[in-house]
């Protein structure tokens, strides 16, 4: 089964427009990378004040390779000089990992 890595990002209530707009401009590098199976942005709208930046793949090797590669790169913004880049929106971030150990979804039609 695939496995689950989700950044826990803390982000104050002035920085959320400024966080999303950097995700709607993303690099995109996640979807041509091999072994993924999912992204999501996720806005807390209750409970929590931290986003989840929720990625599935299908194993941790396939997520390593990302993250060591083409993932660093779109953090890095793109290769422009680094003092270039904005001051981060989020203030503190932790990693999450996950192992899928069930999963269900709505019968195919
Ligand atoms: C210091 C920790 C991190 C911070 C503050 C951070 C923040 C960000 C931000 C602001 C973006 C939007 C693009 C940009 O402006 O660079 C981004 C992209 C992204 N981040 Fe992170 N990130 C961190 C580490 C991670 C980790 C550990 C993961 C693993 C789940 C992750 C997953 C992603 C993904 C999937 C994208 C979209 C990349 C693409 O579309 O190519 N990030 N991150």
């Amino acid at each position: 089964m695939s496995i689950v890595k989700i950044n826990v990002l803390t982000v104050p209530d002035d920085q959320r427009e400024t966080l999303e707009k950097r995700f709607a401009a993303r690099a995109g590098t996640v979807e041509s990378s091999d072994g993924f199976e999912w992204f999501e942005l996720l806005r807390p709208t209750e409970g929590t004040d931290t986003y989840l930046v929720y990625t599935r793949w299908r194993t941790e090797e396939d997520f390593q390779n990302w993250m060591s590669g083409r993932g660093q790169a779109a953090h890095s913004g793109g290769g422009s000089a680094d003092a270039d880049r904005p001051k981060p929106a989020a203030t503190d971030s932790t990693l999450w990992s996950f192992e899928v150990v069930q999963q269900a979804g709505p019968p195919q039609s």
